[in-house]
């Protein structure tokens, strides 16, 4: 067995099924401590929405924190995000323009404060609205030359981000930033905000066995066998593939 660097979604994915979770747990605990393997936790929320989750439910702390969906990146505990991150994102990024043409989309339902940051714009957006809308608000947005990237998750989550920031690309500086190769990277998650992960570079990948659709269709358009689909669900899916990768035993 040899050091891996590994990279989870929380909600859905590393969350979901307590049995499970204990052991994974301990089996990734075990091998941080025996062969310095790197855990990364990579998380649409805040992190005022992470700390939330942090209290419901018992969690490694990871070495490194990617929250707001790749905006923002917190090494070992820090609370203020990795400035050179931040700084690369600051390119050709205006959050006033966006939130103004934004404004004229009845269906947007503004996400609550905590989820609003520097670099993150997000709405409740319903399935339904999604696919007249989402059209829409990338042309609108690429008209006024406004360099951005549209992220819809779950059937009702919009993100609207760098173009430079995703879970992929924050993944992929952290990675660098460890020196770990991509063949020993493994990514896991479960919905449309995770697709970045799966599709940024050589990196294995699990797909837990209650992805949404958005990350199926995907995953049959973008079949490879460097991502695995588990039968399992949550975290009993990223133990089966974590098996199948031989990152465990
Ligand atoms: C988390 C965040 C939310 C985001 C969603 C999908 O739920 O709190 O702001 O829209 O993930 O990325
Ligand atoms: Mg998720």
């Amino acid at each position: 067995m040899a050091r891996f660097l590994f990279v989870t979604d929380l909600d859905n994915t590393l969350v979901g099924d307590h049995t499970a979770l204990q052991q994974l747990n301990r089996l990734l605990s075990e091998h941080r401590q025996t062969h310095q393997t790197k855990i990364v936790y990579s998380t649409g929320r805040s992190l005022t929405l992470y700390r939330q989750l942090t209290t419901e439910h018992t969690l490694l702390e990871p070495d490194v924190l990617i929250a707001g969906v790749g905006t923002e990146i917190y090494a070992d505990g820090d609370t203020t995000p990795d400035r050179t991150w931040s700084e690369k994102l600051a390119i050709a990024w205006n959050r006033e323009a966006i939130v103004a043409a934004t404004a004229h989309f009845a269906d947007l339902v503004p996400q609550p404060e905590t989820e609003q940051s520097p670099f993150k714009v997000s709405f409740f957006l319903t399935e339904d609205a999604a696919i007249a809308v989402l059209p829409q608000i990338e042309s609108l947005l690429q008209q006024q030359g406004l360099s951005i990237q549209l992220i819809y998750s779950s059937g009702k989550d919009l993100d609207i981000l760098p173009s430079l920031a995703n879970k992929g690309a924050a993944m992929s500086f952290v990675r660098q930033n460890f020196g770990i190769e991509a063949s020993q990277t493994v990514v896991c998650g479960d919905s449309g905000n995770d697709i970045a992960l799966f599709s940024v570079g050589e990196e294995r990948g699990i797909i837990v066995g209650n992805a949404q659709p958005e990350l199926l269709t995907w995953h049959r358009h973008h079949s490879s066998k460097r991502h695995y689909f588990a039968q399992s669900h949550y975290a009993a899916g990223i133990l089966e593939g974590l098996h199948h990768f031989n990152f465990l035993p």
